[in-house]
């Protein structure tokens, strides 16, 4: 799915702001016509007269006509995007990139592997994949975040964990009163982790510490590396394969990715 004219802005009211945790906010869009986009694509989301950044829409592929955008602040750009309120008009251009192969999970497990803020554009293919749950054989997701209050969509953790054939397991980095659950980074919840290995793909989000270890502890695992889609964040300017400022080798993330198969890129120098 690609943009017809993605220099054309288009105009969306804001019409929801979710403060999701202290540095965090989901900002609720609709776009004046639809954008269909694919999970893992992105956007360029703008404030007029201010300036646009990427961002990978949080919300399901299945309702083009509201877009979520989950967004941490950052910098200049972001700290603005953070002040916007219901009503205000905002631009975006997009999509852009390849969006996660969900297709090729017919009949396979997916796992899906979060950390932090990573976790909001998973939550586009998470819901893209639970409208094809009749097709999967399983959907695993592993999330992890520093503390319970950075903990990104915890409302949705238990109805998530609720259907069938999803397992979905949160974690913190350290004890904290109140935290019941599992404790420690995220790679400690793929330490013989339950799933139909040969048969899984895998996709990871987060800082780049984290896709670095989380690789790691797949390949320790004996997952190969055609199998881990690692999403690749770097400062983008055309999105369009055009400036040369995202490449990995001869890859432009923001045209062959940002979600990037492991064994395509792993030989480069710099990618985590
Ligand atoms: C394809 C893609 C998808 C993205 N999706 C999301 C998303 O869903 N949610 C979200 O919160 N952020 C996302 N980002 C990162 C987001 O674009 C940056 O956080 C934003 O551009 C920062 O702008 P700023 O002016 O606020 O900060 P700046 O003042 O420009 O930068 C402040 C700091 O933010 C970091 N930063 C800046 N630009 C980037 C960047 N492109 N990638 C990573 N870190 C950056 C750097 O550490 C920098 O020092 C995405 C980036 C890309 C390339
Ligand atoms: S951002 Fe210009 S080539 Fe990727």
């Amino acid at each position: 799915m690609t943009a017809a004219n993605p220099y054309e802005p288009v105009l969306c009211k804001l019409s929801e702001v979710v403060e999701e945790t202290p540095t965090i906010k989901t900002l609720v869009l609709e776009p004046r016509t639809p954008m269909p986009f694919r999970a893992g694509q992105f956007v360029q989301l703008g404030i007029p007269g201010v300036g646009e950044a990427p961002f990978t829409p949080s919300s399901s592929p299945l309702r083009p006509e509201r877009l979520d955008v989950t967004i941490l602040k950052t910098g200049m750009l972001t700290d603005q995007l953070h002040q916007c309120r219901p009503g205000e008009t905002m631009i975006l251009r997009g999509p852009f990139g390849k969006g996660y192969p969900v297709e090729e999970l017919d009949g396979k497990e997916a796992l899906v592997v979060g950390g932090g803020v990573g976790l909001a554009p998973l939550r586009a293919l998470i819901y893209a994949l639970l409208g094809r749950m009749d097709r999967l054989k399983r959907m695993s997701i592993k999330y992890g975040a520093r503390g319970q209050s950075e903990l990104l969509y915890r409302r949705m953790h238990d109805e998530w964990a609720g259907i069938p054939k999803v397992d979905f397991r949160a974690t913190i980095d350290r004890p904290e009163e109140g935290w019941t659950g599992h404790v420690g980074v995220v790679t400690t919840l793929l330490k013989g982790v339950d799933v139909d290995k040969p048969n899984c793909l895998v996709f990871v989000c987060g800082p780049g510490i984290m896709l670095k270890f989380t690789t790691y502890e797949l390949l320790t695992e004996g997952f190969k590396p055609e199998q881990i889609f690692l999403s690749m964040n770097r400062r983008m300017s055309c999105g369009m394969g055009k400036c040369g400022r995202c490449n990995i080798g001869p890859y432009y993330l923001c045209k062959d990715g940002p979600d990037m198969e492991y064994s395509l890129i792993k030989d480069y120098p710099n990618v985590f």
